[in-house]
Order: C-alpha cells, then sequence, then structure tokens
C-alpha cells in the first residue's frame, strides 16, 4: 500500500500537472501577501476568528503545557477556501485568545497539490511533554486509479517542542486508506482525532464504503503515535445518517461515551436536517478488543443554520468542551460568506461544555465565558401585553439572559439585532411546542427559517450576540441554535413582543460582554 501510496504521488509529478518540487512551493508561498482586514463590520469581540484570510473546521484543540490551543482550517492569502494551512490560537481560560503563527502549511509532498489540496483537518494531543499534530494530507490525483478515486487522502505528523513552531515527521505519511482490508474507500480518508486509552494510542478517521453510500469511523490504535495498525470499522451509518462522515470524535461525557460526527449525504426529514451538511452524535459504548461502537441513533448538536465540523477536547478537569464552526458549507452559493470583502471569512461557535441528559447530549456555554461579563441590566417579573424594549437591553454584542412564563399567552417574539427594516427572529408558539428561528431580514446574504421542537409555559434562554453571529442555548443546553447574520452595526434593539395575550418576563438579564479575541487594526 505504501508502495502504491508512492507510486501514485510520482506517477502524479511525472505527468507533469500536480505537485511543484517542495522548494518552490515555498518560494511561491513567500511571494504571495496574505490578506488584511479591511472593515471590522462583522468581526467578533470574543469568538475565534482568523486574524484576517479564510478560516473553516476546527483543528488540534487540546490542552498543552496547562494552555488551550485551538488550529483551524486556514487560507491567509484569500478570504475564499485555498490550499490550506493551519491557523493557531490559545488561552489560559478559553475565553481570552492570542494569535499564534500558522502553524502548518502545504509544502510537501503528501500535502500540497495546487489548488485543490493542503493540510486538512485534524487533532493534537501531548506526548512526553511534545505536542503532536496528526493531519490529513490531502493530495488531488491528475487521473483517476482503476478504483475511480480522485485523491490521496493520507495521515501525517507534526511535532512541536513548545507548541508554537511545529516540524513535520520525516517518516510521513504514517497512515493511508486502508482499502484492502474491507469495504474501505480508497479516496475519502479524512480528519483524524487521537485519544489515549491506558497506555495505547487511538485514532478515528472518517471514511466511507466502496461504493461511497455508506459512511463509517475507521479506529486505528498506536503505542508510540507514530507506528499504526488498523484495528477496525468502529461505526458506520445506516438509513439517513450520510454517505461520509467528516471530522470525527471520539468523546467522554459525565462517564458515557460518544461519537460525534459530521455527516454528508443526509436527507431532510420535515424541518430536520435542512441544512447542506449535518453535525450530531451517537451515544454509545467502545469495546476496546474488537475496536466496535455500538451505539443508538444519530442526532443533531445545533439545529440553526451554521454549525459544522464540531471538535472536542477532554479537559484536566474532566469535562468534555466542543468548539463549532459557525459556519455552513453552501457550494451552490460558492461559499462566499457577507464578510469576504471585509479581508476574513468565517469564525467558531463559543466553547460549550457537553452533558448527557435523558440520553441526550445538552451543550452549554462553559462558565468561563462569565468573565467576559463587564456590565449587567437586569428585570424581574415584567408583565407584557404590547411590544417591549427595555432600556439598557440592547447591543451589536452581549449576552442575553432570559426566562419567559407563557401560561397566560399563546407564546412569543423576541427580536434580535433590530433596527429599520432589520431584524432576527426567534418565536415561540406554545401550542406546538416550536421554537423557531428566521433571519430573512438578518441583513447580508443570509435568509430562512429553522425550528425545534420544545415543550413547557416556561421558556428558559440565554442567548450571545457577537457582531454578526447569534447563538440561542435554550432550557439550560436542551437545544442550540446557531447562525451568523449581518446586520447593520446600529442594529442593536432586543425587542419582546407577546403573542396571544400577556407574557412574563420573569427574569431578563443583558451583560455587555468584552474583547475576547484581538481586534483587527484596520489600515
Ligand atoms: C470539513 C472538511 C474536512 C476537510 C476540511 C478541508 O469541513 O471538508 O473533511 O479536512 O474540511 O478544509
Amino acid at each position: 500500500m505504501r508502495k502504491f501510496f508512492k507510486k501514485m504521488l510520482t506517477a502524479a509529478i511525472t505527468a507533469g500537472c500536480l505537485i511543484m518540487p517542495v522548494s518552490s512551493q515555498v518560494e511561491a508561498a513567500v511571494e504571495r501577501t496574505p490578506v488584511t482586514v479591511t472593515n471590522a463590520r462583522w468581526y467578533p469581540l470574543y469568538h475565534i476568528a482568523p486574524y484576517a484570510g479564510w478560516a473553516n473546521d476546527p483543528n488540534g484543540f487540546c490542552v498543552y503545557k496547562g494552555e488551550y490551543h485551538f488550529f483551524y482550517q486556514h487560507y491567509p492569502y484569500d478570504t475564499k477556501w485555498g490550499p490550506m494551512h493551519w491557523g493557531h490560537v490559545k488561552s489560559k481560560d478559553l475565553v481570552h485568545w492570542e494569535h499564534l503563527p500558522v502553524a502548518l502549511e502545504p509544502n510537501s509532498i503528501y500535502d500540497a497539490s495546487g489548488n485543490g489540496g493542503g493540510c486538512f483537518s485534524g487533532s493534537a494531543l501531548e506526548k512526553d511533554g511534545k505536542l503532536y499534530l496528526m493531519y490529513t494530507g490531502h493530495v488531488d490525483l491528475p487521473v483517476l486509479t482503476p478504483e475511480g478515486v480522485d485523491r490521496i487522502e493520507s495521515q501525517n505528523i507534526a511535532i512541536s517542542d513548545d507548541g508554537i513552531t511545529f516540524e513535520k515527521y520525516a517518516g510521513n505519511p504514517v497512515l493511508y486508506a486502508p482499502s484492502n482490508l474491507g469495504n474501505i474507500h480508497g479516496g475519502d480518508f479524512r480528519d483524524p482525532k487521537m485519544w489515549k486509552h491506558g497506555d495505547t494510542y487511538y485514532v478515528v478517521i472518517g471514511s466511507k464504503n466502496k461504493a461511497g453510500d455508506r459512511a463509517q469511523m475507521l479506529l486505528f490504535e498506536s503505542k508510540d503515535m507514530l507506528d499504526w495498525k488498523f484495528k477496525n470499522i468502529m461505526a458506520y451509518s445506516q438509513g439517513n445518517e450520510g454517505t461520509m462522515w467528516e471530522c470525527p470524535n471520539f468523546a467522554e461525557i459525565d462517564g458515557q461515551e460518544a461519537i460525534i460526527m459530521s455527516p454528508i449525504g443526509m436527507k431532510p426529514e420535515g424541518k430536520k436536517y435542512l441544512n447542506f451538511f449535518q453535525a450530531g452524535y451517537m451515544i454509545g459504548k467502545l469495546n476496546y478488543d474488537t475496536g466496535v461502537f455500538t451505539h443508538g441513533k444519530f442526532d443533531t448538536l445545533d439545529y440553526g443554520f451554521d454549525f459544522y465540523a464540531p471538535q472536542i477536547t477532554q479537559t484536566p478537569d474532566g469535562r468534555c468542551i466542543l468548539i463549532g464552526w459557525l459556519d455552513m458549507w453552501d457550494p451552490p452559493t460558492g461559499n462566499i460568506f457577507s464578510e469576504y470583502t471585509d479581508g476574513w471569512s468565517c469564525m467558531m461557535t463559543v466553547p460549550r461544555e457537553l452533558h448527557i441528559k435523558n440520553g441526550k447530549i445538552i451543550s452549554v456555554p462553559v462558565p468561563e465565558l462569565e468573565s467576559l461579563r463587564i456590565a449587567e441590566k437586569s428585570y424581574r417579573n415584567l408583565n407584557i401585553s404590547k411590544k417591549t424594549k427595555l432600556d439598557g437591553v440592547r447591543g451589536e454584542t452581549g449576552e442575553l439572559l432570559a426566562t419567559i412564563d407563557t401560561s397566560l399567552a399563546n407564546g412569543f417574539s423576541i427580536e434580535l439585532r433590530s433596527g429599520g427594516s432589520e431584524k432576527t427572529v426567534l418565536s415561540y408558539d406554545k401550542s406546538s411546542g416550536l421554537l423557531k428561528l428566521n433571519r430573512d431580514k438578518a441583513g447580508g446574504n443570509v435568509t430562512g427559517e429553522r425550528e425545534v421542537k420544545i415543550s413547557g409555559n416556561k421558556i428558559n434562554l440565554q442567548i450571545f450576540l457577537d457582531r454578526s453571529s447569534i447563538e440561542i442555548f435554550v432550557n439550560g443546553g436542551e437545544a442550540v441554535m446557531s447562525t451568523r447574520v449581518y446586520p447593520k452595526t446600529t442594529s442593536q434593539d432586543i425587542i419582546f413582543i407577546p403573542n396571544g395575550g400577556t407574557v412574563n418576563l420573569e427574569n431578563i438579564t443583558f451583560y455587555t460582554l468584552g474583547e475576547g479575541i484581538p481586534q483587527p487594526v484596520i489600515k
């Protein structure tokens, strides 16, 4: 297999249309000019975003020498997806982040191929005081293999002594698709997520079957993180659970286990799964002897518009924390995001702590985020029977806590980032139990409506607003809805609207939040 890989790469180079010599690629990279942020109107105040340029999937989320490190798929030279690099930030508290130099560049034979390749997604783990990254090197092939495969996706290691500068391992690639060991596709084989159990290292990798109609997660094991052995197909999709699982994770949550994945190819079920791709989980148990994960059904992790490729890290104090990409692939529009003319594209969610309750994963914002609160305005027990704005409850950024009792009404709406004709509307209808998020008037190039069924008279909301994003946590994490929005900076009102009676605003608290990510300097 290794020989086949080398042969394919050599054939590609000989064909003359694939790979430049490594040295000239490095020179080419130096000649290009990284983009800079030219307008900060939608740039987040406290969410992770690239210092400039493009960002997609979270990568390498880990704790190293007592600090959180977080990497992301990054293209520094444009605000569109391009040959993938790894951007890098770190933080002592999951809240205040510092930008670090780009950690990985696509400049090796196994990760560079013109416009289609790069250092694709992966993960990080500490070993003997060093930080190991494992990432997918993606190389497009100029011709299809006899199996009909158009790419080589191999797994590669980069190692750092200081958590800042990474050196690619001389023995790369360390893993390639074991298509001779079962019904495994030879091309799609990416996004390794490592963890340690006992004295053994494990990695799950996203894949599919040869026919391309079944997603699967492959499990490998190693004693040193360099020499890996295939263990088994750890889990695979059934029914409408997707045809390829990108960005898989294995998670330990409250003493239980779950796999988290980002399926391609799921079809809408009523008003569920309307996004182009999905992100969700299955709770179960891994048998480390057989390498098989027995599990329940797929469920989604976020009911909004923009949430993909989440990655978890396990913290020393036993928590499981997740950050997702707060955007969504949209090939029909060319994956162009409204901020793309401002010198940057895409951002991450706030860190979310995962728990398991009644057989479901719930996500809540990490409590560390409370350290961003710098001013507070609170109201208690207000009965409203018409549209109401509350003094001091407004902003283009901020955190809103709301406990709303609809015992004497049919429901309510809250207009967020409202001003002129702009608004993003969250509405609850008690009789159907549906909570809906509508962004038809949210600005930029976004539209549409998403919904989730909840129930009860009293609804609890925790809402994070950040210039071009809204994340809504419902009833202590029972449901989450995330979306990008692109209103004018002046559209800052929050309006409470009762529906069919009097609504009791039992608690409304609005926090002004401070800075969590360095703000771009506009020249
Ligand atoms: C998911 C994904 C990954 C891949 C990366 C490339 O969003 O397609 O599977 O590694 O993006 O940027």
